[in-house]
């Protein structure tokens, strides 16, 4: 006999479903079937944190309660996988920093603003990698920046915001040489230093939600995201993302996420070995 069996957190096909749809409606992820074993074992973690005797009494509470916007962070925040590392995949932060940020920086000479949204940040290591490119290469003390770092997780950007890391973290794309230069040891762990945490603004928003800007973006960065999306979900965002750009401006999405160019308003350019979309 496996001892485990007894422990195996259970979800039936009509909760499957349901908790799937409450998902899609609140945050875009789709749980695909097949994907029951997990999604059952993340309901499990919020009913134990809250008192939930199981998964059946859970969904009973989401379909009778009403809206209970704390169950509901902590349920989406149970799904989303936060999965992030320094300067991910390597080449685009290259293409980024040769070529594609000195052409923004050369278009904006004049009224000296840079506007910079990484939508779904996760514990904040993509966003510092712009950071830290930004510190490092360019002069830009005179200019106006403008970095905002969303996710829909609160927890994550909580982390994101305090810029703490533990040396495994750290060890995952951080060149030694800007660690050493821009963050501090704290004991096992590295804290970004102020200069570096300042640059950022980290704030809560929900790709298929509403969005706490009124100004535009010269770059954007939506990576590894859409892949839990459905296509209709991924294009929606896609074109909504391209009403908060700039004209001239660059959107980096992850090698994954290819679109035809006749789906979305962007055309697509190759910098270097980097693909990105340029609005229409
Ligand atoms: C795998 S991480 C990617 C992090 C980073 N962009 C990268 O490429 O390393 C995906 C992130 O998307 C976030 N996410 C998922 N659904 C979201 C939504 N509807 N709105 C905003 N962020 C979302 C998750 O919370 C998670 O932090």
């Amino acid at each position: 006999m496996n001892n485990q069996s007894a422990a195996t957190p259970e979800i039936n096909a009509f909760e499957f479903e349901f908790i799937s749809e409450y998902v899609e409606s609140h945050a875009g992820i789709a749980l695909e079937k097949g994907k029951e074993y997990l999604a059952a074992r993340n309901l499990h973690n919020v009913c134990r944190e809250e008192g939930i005797g199981s998964v059946k009494e859970l969904v009973w509470r989401l379909k009778n309660n009403g809206n209970n916007p704390d169950l509901n962070r902590k349920i989406i925040q149970s799904m989303t996988i936060n999965e992030t590392l320094f300067f991910r995949d390597g080449h685009p932060f290259d293409d980024l920093k040769t070529r594609v940020l000195p052409q923004i920086i050369e278009q904006h000479k004049n009224d000296k603003k840079l506007s910079i949204w990484s939508c779904s940040c996760s514990t904040g290591q993509e966003p510092y990698s712009i950071a830290l490119i930004l510190r490092q290469y360019f002069q830009l003390n005179e200019w106006e920046l403008n970095f905002n770092a969303t996710d829909i997780d609160d927890a994550a950007l909580e982390k994101a915001r305090e810029g703490i890391y533990n040396t495994m973290e750290v060890s995952r794309g951080m060149p030694e040489a800007m660690r050493d230069r821009y963050m501090k040891k704290e004991g096992l762990k590295y804290q970004f230093k102020p200069e570096i945490r300042s640059m950022i603004q980290f704030k809560t928003a929900n790709l298929v939600g509403s969005w706490p800007f009124t100004t535009k973006f010269d770059l954007v960065l939506l990576r590894n995201t859409l892949i839990y999306f459905k296509p209709e979900t991924k294009i929606s965002i896609i074109k909504k993302i391209h009403r908060f750009m700039n004209k001239g401006g660059y959107l980096m999405l992850s090698a994954a996420d290819i679109f035809r160019e006749t789906e979305i308003p962007f055309r697509q350019e190759t910098v270097g070995k980097s693909v990105f979309y340029r609005p229409l």
